[in-house]
This record gives C-alpha cells, structure tokens and sequence, in this order.
C-alpha cells in the first residue's frame, strides 16, 4: 500500500539553514513535503487553523526579517520527466524541489539545450519562475512552457502558460497580486536537441573568444565567470543580486551623463536604459563596505553579505544604500529578494 505520509509539522522550527543569507529566524510551525498529497494535507493544517502558509524551496532568494508566523512549508518534490515532442525538441518537467544548477547540467548530459546561460544560479526549481531567474543573455521565460501549483485558496492544482505567469524582467505575478496564493510544485521547459549557444552577452563573448562555443563549454564559462564575482553562498551567506538593475528614461540618462560620461547602460525598449545598480552602489562607496555583522561584498557591489547579523541589519543596510543611490543619481533601487516575517 502507497499510502501518502502525513508530513512531520514542527513547531518553532529554525530556519538558519535553510535560507542562503544565513539569517536565525524561527518558523511558527515548519513541515517538509515530498509529494503532492503531503502538501494538500500541510495546507488543510494550515486552514484548520487559519494559519498563513510560506513555501520556502532553495531559500537563496529571501530574506528573513524575523520569525514567520503561521506554517512554513518546504517543498522537497523530487523528479524529472520529459516528452519528445519534435526531433529537435523536448519538454522536460522539473519538480519544484529539484536544485537548478543540477537540473542544468543533467539537461545538458541528457544533450538538451538551452539552459547553459543559467548554469550555477543557487536556488531550486521551483523557485525559478518567482522571480524569471535570468543571467549572461537567457531568462528563465525563453524557455517556460507552463507549471503546476497548488492554489492556496482552493486546494486545487493549477496548471499556468507563461502569460500567465506575467513575465518581466526579475519579476512574475507571483512577486505581485498573487504573491502568497500558488504553491509551484512543478516546471516545465522547452529545451532543444540543437546544439545552438547565445554568447551575445558580452562578458560571456570575450571569455569564449577565439573558440567554436558548445553548450558545455558556454556553461563552463558562465560558471567561471560567476565564481570569479560572485561569493558562494554556502561559504559567504548572500541571495546574489540585492536589487533590481534600475531603468530611466531618456531624459534622465541626459542628466546623469552630464555628471558621470562613464555611466554604463544597456538599451531597453521606447528609449529608456538600464543601468547597473552596482556601479551606482560602487560610486556611492558601498563596494567591500562592512556595517557590524553585514556588509557589501568586495568584488561585486551588487551582492550583500551575512557574516552574522539578522535580516533586519541586512535590510538597514539595504535602505542605507537605496537612500545615497537616490540622494546622489535620484535613481529609487528596488530590492530583488522577497522579504519575510516580521522583526521581533
Ligand atoms: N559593476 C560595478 N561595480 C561592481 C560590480 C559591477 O561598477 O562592483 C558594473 C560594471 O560596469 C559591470 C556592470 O556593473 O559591467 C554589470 O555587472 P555584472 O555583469 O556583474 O551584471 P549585473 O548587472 O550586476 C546582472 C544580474 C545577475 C546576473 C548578471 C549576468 C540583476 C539584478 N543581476 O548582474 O543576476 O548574473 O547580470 O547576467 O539583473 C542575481 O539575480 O542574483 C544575479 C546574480
């Protein structure tokens, strides 16, 4: 008999090791579910007791600000699956527990294209589509087909198209209207049999330069590249790239060129710019900066570091850096990582 396991729930769980910030923080009640009926049954807990529910998956893209009242649910659906739809294409679902950067590269021992830009991005599976996890040319959208969630409201499963996941640039409906309602349980891709690589991304370009690029070899690079930058979050707890780069208008990139004729920016659509939040938070002085137990990491000024300080040092230290970003560019940066709970 295949009787689903009632899941284990925990009251007063800690949850230091499970977000990469590394951040002490409790949860009022915690369970980890491995299938889809553990996690209807958590969330028939959760309403029995009209507690609020929070998945929690990699944990590398959050930031405690304190406890979190109500049920905390870790979802640890394991398993892959694929469908041969074309010689040259293949749907592959992903459960949400999978770990990305291994989901990544077992697409590309399987010779399934596609995801190589998006080589070592921390987090799992299911985790992606929150935030259109994107890097080095490719966002996660390029390649979605549709995922499963459980309705919270409901209890019912749902299946949602990549219109309805209102795609954007580090952003879905889930970090929007509909932040707290969808648990994602499973995503699907469309990855290709054709060994095609995007190195238009020009850091990427120049470190394959004056080489015939394969998907392993683009991966290879990118996960250099990152290593070379970025800080590994199980040695130096951090959630990647604190905030979103920034987009101005025509008018104001003018104005900001005016004082600073170095400004880097990248062409968006209808005239206006991104400009990378680093080089702002880099001008302003913050690169290598350390306020008590957080600080900005040395080598990219993007990423802020935990050596020991709780989320609400590590969001002290964000409003300090958005305030001299808008007091010296009059540029608003918005914070990237979902935030949770609430300061003791
Ligand atoms: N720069 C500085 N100072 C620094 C670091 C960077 O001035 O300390 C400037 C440089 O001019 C550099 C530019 O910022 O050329 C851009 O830096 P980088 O190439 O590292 O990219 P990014 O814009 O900071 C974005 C993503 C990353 C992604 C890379 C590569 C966002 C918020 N971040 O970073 O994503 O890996 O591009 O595509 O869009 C993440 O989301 O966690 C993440 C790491």
């Amino acid at each position: 008999m295949n009787e689903p396991q009632i899941p284990e729930i925990v009251e007063q769980a800690d949850l230091q090791a499970l977000n990469s910030l590394a951040v002490a923080a409790q949860a009022e009640f915690f369970c980890s579910v491995t299938t889809t009926e553990q996690l209807i049954q958590a969330l028939n807990f959760a309403n029995e007791r009209q507690l609020p529910v929070t998945a929690l998956g990699g944990g590398s893209n959050l930031v405690l600000a304190g406890d979190i009242s109500g049920l905390v649910i870790y979802l640890d659906l394991m398993g892959i699956s694929h469908q041969q739809l074309t010689p040259e294409q293949v749907h592959v679902s992903f459960a949400a527990g999978e770990n990305w950067h291994s989901a990544v590269e077992y697409c590309l021992q399987q010779g399934w294209y596609g995801l190589e830009n998006l080589s070592l991005i921390p987090g799992n599976v299911g985790a992606a589509p929150i935030q259109n996890i994107g890097a080095y040319g490719v966002e996660l959208s390029d390649v979605f087909v549709r995922l499963e969630a459980i309705d919270t409201r409901s209890g019912l499963a749902v299946t949602m198209d990549s219109q309805a996941c209102q795609f954007g640039y580090r952003d879905s409906i889930f970090k929007r209207s509909d932040r707290n309602h969808y648990l994602i349980t499973e995503v699907t891709l469309a990855l290709s049999t054709v060994a095609e690589v995007n190195i238009e991304y020009p850091a990427l370009a120049s470190a394959l330069e004056g080489t015939d690029p394969t998907p392993a070899s683009v991966s290879d690079a990118v996960c250099r590249i990152r290593r070379s930058k970025l800080p590994d979050p199980a040695v130096t707890p951090n959630v990647g790239s604190f905030f979103k780069n920034p987009i101005v208008d025509k008018q104001h990139l003018e104005q900001l060129t005016k004082d600073y004729s170095e400004l880097p920016f990248y062409n968006q659509q209808a005239g206006d710019v991104k400009i990378p939040a680093a080089w702002l938070i880099d001008q302003c002085g913050y690169l290598g900066a350390r306020v008590g137990d957080v600080g900005v990491h040395e080598k990219h000024a993007l990423v802020l570091v935990n050596f020991g300080g709780s989320g609400a040092e590590i969001l002290q230290l964000a409003a300090e850096i958005q305030a001299a970003v808008k007091a010296r560019f009059d540029i608003a940066l918005e914070i990237e990582p979902r935030i949770y709970g609430s300061p003791r």
